[in-house]
């Protein structure tokens, strides 16, 4: 798994604060965790999404809008991220978790790049003026592409 904000920032903040907090969770899950199954996919093919949004919502940054999309190592490959869900994230949701079956789309995939499927996390909160102020963070997980 890879998680796109994941900095050196953020793995002393979690070394510091981890232990303080109730029921452990650290810097690098504030958006979220991302899995995916199976792993190993081909064009048009059903396959399985879960974002464990436990530690999101713990660490306030519970999510209004998910988006969804498949990855490439260099943008040349596929032409830039391609969209694959838009979802209202209900917040009642117990546990905190948005599961969902899609397919993957057919598109010019090429068989030597790494792929992966992430999620945009868009959540409110509350800047100075007390404005309720969208922010968005994301992580993704990588998927293999077969049968190109
Ligand atoms: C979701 O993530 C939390 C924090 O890492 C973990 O404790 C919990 O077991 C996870 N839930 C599932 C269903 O995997
Ligand atoms: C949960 O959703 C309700 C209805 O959309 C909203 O009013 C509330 O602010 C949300 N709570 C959080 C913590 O995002």
């Amino acid at each position: 798994m890879r998680f796109n904000f994941l900095s050196i920032a953020a793995l002393i903040s979690v070394a510091t604060t981890a232990t303080a907090q109730a029921g452990f969770c650290p810097d690098a899950l504030r958006f979220g965790s991302i899995s995916v199954s199976p792993t190993t996919l081909s064009p048009g093919e059903s396959f399985t999404i879960t974002t464990n949004l436990t530690c999101a919502v713990q660490l306030g940054n519970t999510p209004t809008f998910l988006d969804y999309y498949i990855d490439a190592t260099s943008e040349e490959n596929i032409g830039g991220p391609i969209l694959i869900a838009r979802r209202t994230y209900d917040n009642t949701t117990t546990p905190a978790q948005d599961k969902f079956t899609t397919h993957l789309p057919a598109w010019f995939y090429i068989a030597d790049a790494t792929y992966s499927v992430g999620v945009d996390n868009s959540f409110a909160r509350l800047g100075p003026t007390g404005e309720s102020v969208i922010r968005v963070g994301g992580v993704s997980t990588g998927i293999t592409i077969t049968g190109l």
